[in-house]
């Protein structure tokens, strides 16, 4: 077993303070490397050191958790222990559910009024909820691809009431949309057979600091260092705190139809890197060997989704370290203005505040999410499965590929509404005006 004092030094020399959030609100852990004892217990004596379990434990920080009885023990957050890391993921062939769904995702709309529920949208630009008595379990092939369409459409559709939702029903719809993804780095479920299944969890050991971090840099796409990142991504969340820790996302296709005309056609020229290697890091005081070596990956910096044909801002905070081909002050200065505009329309970002049960499908391709951190001691835990899609695909390889024009998602409003497009302010335009 490792000493306190040299344990607790290198934890805190290999994670970043306010990733790990290994602060001064923590206890002090003990790494028991002899794999003695089940799990770590906190204690509210702050010169008593903790003997934790790095690959048992529960929570950002090693603690108790939730206690003995509690109902979803077996999906608490689990390290395995690991001798060597997998191989790097091949690549899938992964041809769109969207692609086979009714254009107005009729059969699902159909599914759901037979059973007296509704498909009401959330805002104008993002998200809807699909409201009544309807299970997840009970959709058939078509209302699944007719699903995945509406979720490419709409950036986030939201489900309440999903208790009878089992893991394995969760899986099996999210390998209806692909291959599910194996995180690199995250815990995954106690119970030992879910390796393809992501533990979201914060509790009273948890604590962050809202000082370390700013709200728009919160803003991320999951996993987008990926070669093939994900599309439609399903979570659930098993328990919830009574009121916050709420989860925003914001629109790509929104962001893209904000920019100017020129500032479109230049982010459409270039590419980005998104990297692993950060999050990597952030996890070392708890996997030695991660799952996978982190990568690096170039991707488009507008990517159309393959079956809505739209534009959509394919970079995030999270995982995107630089521009390419363009130099380090003029990266840093779009980047940084892109992320802002993710954090700032309040037009294109939908709010959802959780109950046990609900469950959230977003399209991680064109939207970018971020849960807030209001809710501290409370328990939250989720289960997320997050299927592969396909390599991200650029406007020049859309249109060469399809034969169509890559679309904006703007403009196509205003087309189906019979309305002029706008002239993104041609200096005449009336400046702001406030409502209430
Ligand atoms: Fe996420």
């Amino acid at each position: 077993m490792a000493t306190a004092t040299a344990t607790t030094t290198s934890i805190l020399e290999q994670v970043p303070i306010g990733t790990l959030k290994l602060n001064g609100h923590a206890k002090k852990p003990v790494i028991n490397d002899d794999n003695e004892h089940d799990s770590g217990h906190s204690t509210d004596n702050d010169d008593e050191v903790v003997i934790v379990d790095p690959y048992n434990y529960v929570g950002e920080t090693f603690g108790s958790g939730p206690g003995e009885n509690y109902p979803f023990a077996q999906f608490l957050p689990h390290n395995p222990d690991r001798t060597e890391s997998d191989p790097v993921l091949p690549h899938f062939d992964i041809q769109d559910r969207g692609l086979k769904a009714h254009p107005n995702a009729a059969r699902l709309r159909a599914f759901v009024e037979a059973r007296g529920g509704k498909v009401k949208d959330k805002l104008i630009a993002i998200g809807t909820v699909i409201e009544g008595d309807i299970k997840l379990e009970d959709l058939g092939e078509e209302e699944k691809d007719d699903l995945a369409l509406l979720v490419a459409q709409r950036g986030v559709v939201f489900f309440r009431n999903q208790h009878s939702l089992t893991i394995e029903a969760q899986r099996d719809l999210g390998r209806h949309f692909g291959p599910l993804h194996k995180h690199a780095t995250y815990a995954t479920p106690k119970r030992g057979d879910l390796d393809d299944v992501v533990v979201v969890y914060a509790d009273h050991n948890s604590r962050p600091d809202p000082f370390a971090f700013t709200r728009a840099e919160l803003f991320h796409s999951d996993v987008t260092y990926e070669v093939q990142p994900p599309g439609t991504t399903i979570l659930r969340l098993l328990t919830t705190p009574e009121v916050g820790n709420d989860t925003l996302w914001s629109s790509g296709y929104a962001v893209y139809s904000s920019l100017s005309r020129p500032m479109q056609i230049y982010l459409e020229s270039l590419t980005a890197i998104h990297s692993g290697f950060d999050q990597a890091a952030s996890r070392t005081g708890i996997s030695k060997i991660p799952r996978r070596q982190p990568i690096e990956t170039v991707h488009p910096v507008i990517r159309v989704h393959p079956v809505t044909g739209l534009k959509s801002v394919f970079v995030n905070p999270g995982f995107v370290t630089r521009l390419i081909g363009v130099p380090k002050a003029e990266s840093e200065l779009i980047l940084n203005f892109l992320k802002d505009a993710f954090a700032q329309q309040t037009d294109a970002t939908v709010r959802w505040s959780w109950q046990s049960g609900d469950v959230a499908i977003w399209d991680n391709r064109i939207v970018n999410h971020s849960a807030t951190f209001d809710a501290y001691p409370s328990l939250r835990h989720g289960l997320r499965v997050t299927p592969h899609a396909e390599t991200p695909i650029s406007v020049e390889e859309y249109e060469a590929q399809t034969g169509q024009k890559a679309k904006d998602w703007l403009e196509e409003r205003h087309k189906s509404l019979g309305i002029k497009p706008i002239n993104r302010d041609d200096g005449k335009t009336k400046k702001r005006a406030f409502r209430d």
